[in-house]
């Protein structure tokens, strides 16, 4: 990555050898600390008397308690700040909190309403800075899900996965992750919340197996695995219009039916059964949600080692 701050900012900026080298480690972490209690520090405390700063423009349970865990175990410590809470929701500029926080904090993980918040954030920054979500992307949760994909499934390259519903933020991240590390992503979203332009051209570019079509049975075909998330993120407006689009996006038994017999079901949290996955699908056989949810913390801890370790 290109700079001399290792920010985390999208998955597309990373190579490939980097990418595995975070889900190398973050496996290698996670099967050390089997029964160990959720508070144990890691051996050495490589993040001992670090401190990240979390900030807050939209609400959040999995990133926040992951994120703390994960410096928690790491032997550093977190603040957590909501937005609403500091200068900024009073007309201070994002370039200046990011100068003030430099100066105290060691990196910044930060859940933004607009990536371009982001952006500016790490522009002005002398620490690294984490995205923990915008309305473009999630990195930090795609990067737990491959990691709960190939515990389950062994590596993503020689799979097929699905993406049905909204072409949102998580999608995104999908696209970037499965152009990097390779496999095929098949997107079934409706014409009008199709996955973002820019994302899918970049991926071509790259050479990337990304397909996109408005049939959610096109998409799963055979697939190893059925991906899906709310039909309205937080950042959404049109709530009633996208009901009324997703519907027959709806991943129930039948549409599990058409993906391969042992295709797994992913989905990031928090899940709305009834609307996107039935709750056949969502606490079935096949749904690993609740590993990927614990996979947010095990893959941040190596993420955090990456943006703040000392090697
Ligand atoms: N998946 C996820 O990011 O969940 P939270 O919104 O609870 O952080
Ligand atoms: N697409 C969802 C993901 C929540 C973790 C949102 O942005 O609200």
């Amino acid at each position: 990555m290109a700079g001399d701050i290792r920010h985390f900012l999208d998955i597309s900026d990373f190579s490939a050898a980097e990418l595995r080298a975070i889900l190398d480690r973050s496996q290698a972490m996670k099967s050390a600390r089997k029964g160990w209690p959720k508070g144990a520090v890691e051996q050495g405390a490589p993040l001992k008397g670090r401190v990240l700063a979390m900030i807050f423009q939209q609400p959040s349970t999995r990133t926040r308690v992951s994120f703390e865990v994960a410096m928690r175990q790491l032997g550093g410590e977190v603040l957590v700040i909501s937005a609403n809470d500091m200068q900024l929701g009073r007309g201070e500029t994002i370039a200046d909190t990011a100068r003030v926080l430099s100066r105290y904090v060691d990196g910044i993980m930060i859940r933004a309403k607009q990536h371009d918040h982001l952006l500016e954030l790490a522009e002005h920054a002398s620490i690294p800075v984490i995205n923990g979500l915008t309305n473009k992307s999630h990195p930090c949760q795609v990067m737990a899900d491959i990691m709960t994909f190939e515990e389950h499934r062994g590596s993503i390259d020689r799979h097929a996965v699905a993406w049905v519903g909204d072409g949102n933020n998580v999608a995104t991240s999908w696209i970037h992750a499965m152009t990097k590390l390779g496999g095929e992503l098949r997107l079934g979203c409706p014409t009008e919340l199709a996955p973002d332009p820019d994302a899918v051209a970049w991926a071509r570019r790259e050479g990337g197996k990304v397909k996109v079509t408005t049939s959610a049975e096109e998409a799963v075909k055979d697939v190893s695995c059925v991906l899906a998330d709310v039909w309205v993120s937080m950042h959404d407006t049109d709530a009633a219009a996208r009901h009324n689009m997703l519907k027959p996006y709806q991943v129930n038994d039948a549409l599990m039916r058409q993906a391969r017999p042992d295709a797994l079901f992913m989905h990031c949290l928090p899940a709305h059964r009834g609307e996107e996955v039935t709750a056949q699908v969502m606490d079935g056989p096949q749904s690993v949600v609740f590993d990927e949810a614990e996979n947010r913390l095990h893959i941040q801890k190596s993420i955090l080692l990456r943006c703040l370790g000392t090697e």
